[in-house]
């Protein structure tokens, strides 16, 4: 049936060879390993361990990272099966076209949308709010907020944003790094991912020292545990399921898993790496394995430097500076270059994502299901630049006008979606060919891919109602779109 043709292994292996005509193959292992750290430390890390610490799973939120990059890793090992045997642009939609049928892999690729371009949209709007604290507030609330967002000013003064300034000019200052070119990409990327690793580690050592015994006791929040006192003056109360104990260190997994998203971006690369079939595994898993160590130290730190219940009222945002100007004295200087690194650290994960989105739309406008526009390549950068302008303004209109909140949680959705099918995949490549030459094997499958899917739909579950709905709407649009104009313009139509 149509709905469930798939595109033959031999055409996408053909299409990888056909490089000459197509995206320039510049990145090396290193390369792709950097990429993948740059898409993956974020906000996740700087913003959201302090949240999940304060208010779900204390101390312990080193344990959620444990066990978020453990469903990570569960399917970054499904990703490196299918990236080391299909090396094209494309990622998880590419595999499911070769595996599950065009259906399958349009909402994967529909998916992918919430993931690249809405999880870029929520990092420019977090650059914004860090930008105007290192100007001191200077830019104006009108200027860098969405129409959705008011707040009173000291004079009791109410103001609505109008539009979000600074996302905006982040996001095109990097759209035209990407049109100039991937290995200028690749270069500006691997001196930032230096600088944010680098500053990541700084404050691990130097926080070391600061840790209090104290703070890490009781190392999980107690159910009577006293509620904490929120910047609104109200209480936060720790007695619902997800708030303390083990409850509160799962919730606290679905909080933190915003931090690992980015690793599958490698594989949206595979057609600009050199080495692909080797390179790949190493890329997916290797940036993800160093980031889960780094998060495990840094939560561990930051945890012992300041008390989880600081988390509920002061310094969420801005946890780390936050931490360093209360709790370690004579360590200004490194508050305002963690900030800096922050900043640096999110521009990288929105160019890294930016990249991932245009390559996605690359492949399936290649496949006919989407305009031609979307794999137009710049007759002298060979980028796609015109597919890049377009998401510029796509995903403007996101960061410009929607607040961080909604868009972040719909980021991990789709994300979590893609991830689940990609585990799928692999079982279903392994009955349908399972003599195919593969040089990176996930280990003992079914089992692994099975655990990947669990622990991956257990997060989608823990996400919240209304988050769902808007997902599931997405789809729905989607849907109409496949069934409207892309079935009809597939290159497998015959
Ligand atoms: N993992 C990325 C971040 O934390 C999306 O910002």
């Amino acid at each position: 049936m149509s709905l469930f043709r798939k595109k033959s292994l031999d055409i996408l292996m053909a299409q990888a060879a056909d490089s000459e005509k197509g995206l320039k193959r510049t990145l090396g292992v290193w390369s792709l390993i950097a990429l993948g750290i740059g898409a993956i430390i974020g906000a996740g890390l700087f913003v959201r361990t302090a949240a999940a610490a304060g208010e779900h799973a204390g101390p312990a939120v080193t344990v959620s990272f444990i066990i978020a990059a453990v469903g990570c890793a569960f399917a970054g090992l499904c990703y490196a099966e299918f990236a080391s045997i299909i090396p094209i642009a494309g990622s998880a939609y590419t595999y499911a076209y070769a595996t599950m049928g065009e259906l399958i892999a349009w909402i994967i690729g529909w998916a992918l949308i919430l993931e690249y371009a809405l999880g870029a949209a929520t990092v420019s709007i977090s650059w914004s709010e860090y930008m105007n604290k290192l100007l001191g507030g200077k830019i104006p609330f009108e200027w860098s907020h969405s129409p959705l967002q008011t707040a009173l000013d000291a004079a009791g003064v109410m103001h609505r944003g109008i539009i979000n300034v600074p996302a905006l000019v982040i996001l095109a200052a990097l759209t035209l790094l990407l049109i100039k070119g991937m290995q200028e990409s690749a270069v500006v990327n691997g001196i930032i991912v230096f600088l944010k690793v680098s500053i990541v580690l700084v404050f691990i050592f130097i926080g070391w020292h600061f840790i209090k015994d104290a703070n890490h006791h009781p190392y999980t929040i107690p159910a009577d545990a006293k509620p904490a006192l929120q910047a609104n003056g109200k209480e936060y109360s720790y007695l619902p399921f997800l708030n303390h104990g083990w409850g509160g260190i799962l919730r606290g997994a679905a909080v933190v898993f915003f931090a690992f998203i980015g690793f599958d971006a490698v594989s949206t690369a595979a057609q600009e790496a050199k080495n692909p079939k080797k390179d790949m595994p190493m890329g997916i898993l290797g940036s993800l394995a160093i980031c889960t160590v780094l998060y495990i130290l840094f939560s561990w730190v930051l945890t012992g430097v300041a008390p989880y219940t600081d988390f509920v009222k002061a310094g969420k945002e801005a946890s780390v500076a936050y931490a360093i100007d209360t709790y370690m004295h004579g360590y200004q200087w490194l508050s305002t270059l963690v900030t800096i690194a922050i900043l640096l650290g999110f521009s990288s994960v929105i160019l890294v994502m930016m990249m991932g989105q245009s390559r996605v739309f690359y492949t399936m406008s290649s496949d006919g299901l989407l305009p031609k526009v979307f794999s137009k390549l710049h007759p002298r950068f060979r980028t796609p630049y015109k597919s890049n302008m377009i998401l510029f303004i796509f995903i403007g209109l996101f960061a410009g006008f929607l607040p961080e909140s909604v868009a972040g949680d719909l980021t991990s959705i789709g994300t979590l979606l893609a991830f689940v099918l990609v585990c799928v995949g692999v079982i279903i490549l392994r009955k349908k060919d399972p003599n195919l030459h593969r040089p990176f094997k996930t280990p003992l499958v079914p089992l692994v891919p099975i655990l990947g899917m669990l622990v991956c739909t257990a997060m989608i579950v823990s996400l919240w109602g209304t988050t769902l709905l808007s997902a599931f709407i997405w789809m729905i649009i989607g849907l109409m779109i496949y069934f409207s104009y892309s079935k009809n313009h597939s290159k497998l139509k015959v």
